[in-house]
């Protein structure tokens, strides 16, 4: 026997957040989002979406540099790629979590449900702090 399917309810959907041409290249942009802190980034044409708090002691990414395809975190500089939320170096020693994002119709828009695993698959490599 099979599982009713979900109604249209209980069915997470894209939210729209913001312009697409409103967001500049090499910006970001905080928005609170169905109970998550979320950082929206543009790097050139592309879009990310990332939790807006670092894995090391919670500081706000916002005034993060953002550097290639990563985010540096303006406390202790520990580095995370944009596309997945992957911790790249010290102090952080896990990822953040990334969400979905698309454009369309012009509006960025951002599933408000977790990828998983957050920070993107394990990283093998032990950080020594
Ligand atoms: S709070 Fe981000 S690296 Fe320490």
């Amino acid at each position: 026997m099979s599982e009713p399917d979900p109604s249209p309810s209980d069915t997470p959907a894209f939210v729209a957040l913001m312009p697409a041409a409103e967001l500049a290249p090499n910006a970001v942009k905080p928005f609170q989002l169905a109970g998550y802190s979320i950082l929206l980034c543009r790097v050139g044409d592309e879009f990310f979406a990332l939790e807006n708090r670092c894995s090391h002691t919670g500081a706000l990414l916002t005034r993060g540099r953002l550097r290639g395809d990563c985010i540096v975190c303006p406390v202790h500089g520990a580095r995370f790629q944009l596309r997945d939320g992957k911790h790249l170096s010290p102090p952080a020693s896990s990822g953040l979590v990334s969400f979905a994002v698309r454009v369309a119709a012009g509006q960025i828009e951002v599933l408000p449900v977790p990828i998983d695993p957050p920070g993107g698959k394990p990283d093998p490599r032990a950080f020594v702090m």
